[in-house]
C-alpha cells in the first residue's frame, strides 16, 4: 500500500467515525436538561408561561437554558421548592452553570449563586440573579418572564 492510499483510508476512517458524533451534536432534539446551557425556542402560552423542561429532567439537576422565547432560564429545586432564575451572571453576563453541589457557578470568574439566585462566597458578583416565576403542571416545568 502506498502512502497516498494509506492516507486516503485514514481520512475515510476518520470521517466514518466522526460523522455520527457530529450529527448528534447538531441535533436540536438532543435532551436539554443538564448543567450545560441549552436552547429552547418554544413559544410562550397565553398566560406567559413557557415549558422549559420536564420534571424528570429536573430531577437530574437543574434545567439551564441559555436561550428561550422568554430569555435565559435556569430552574432548580431549593429544599424541594421549585425556583427559577435568569442564569445570566450579574458580574459581566456569562451564563452560570449548575453544579452537583447545588449551586450555580459562573465559568468566567467563578461567582457563586444559590438556587434562589443569592450571591454566595467571595466571587466578583455582588448582585443576585433575577428570580422568575415557575410552576409544574403535570410533567411540564413552566417559567414565566418577569414583568
Ligand atoms: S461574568 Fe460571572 S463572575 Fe464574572
Amino acid at each position: 500500500m502506498d502512502r497516498r492510499t494509506f492516507l486516503s483510508w485514514v481520512g475515510m476512517g476518520w470521517i466514518a467515525t466522526s460523522l455520527p458524533v457530529a450529527l448528534v451534536a447538531c441535533n436540536s432534539e438532543t435532551p436539554s436538561a443538564s448543567s450545560s446551557p441549552a436552547n429552547n425556542s418554544a413559544a410562550p402560552r397565553a398566560d406567559g408561561f413557557v415549558q422549559v423542561g420536564t420534571v424528570a429532567a429536573l430531577e437530574t439537576g437543574a434545567i439551564v437554558l441559555e436561550e428561550s422565547s422568554i430569555g435565559p432560564v435556569a430552574v432548580a429545586r431549593n429544599n424541594g421548592e421549585l425556583v427559577a432564575v435568569n442564569p445570566t451572571c450579574t458580574h459581566k453576563g456569562c451564563t452560570v452553570a449548575w453544579q452537583p453541589s447545588g449551586e450555580y457557578v459562573c465559568p468566567c470568574h467563578q461567582a457563586k449563586f444559590s438556587p434562589t439566585g443569592t450571591v454566595l462566597g467571595e466571587g466578583p458578583s455582588k448582585v443576585p440573579l433575577k428570580v422568575l416565576e415557575a410552576k409544574i403542571e403535570g410533567d411540564a416545568v413552566l417559567v414565566k418572564a418577569s414583568a
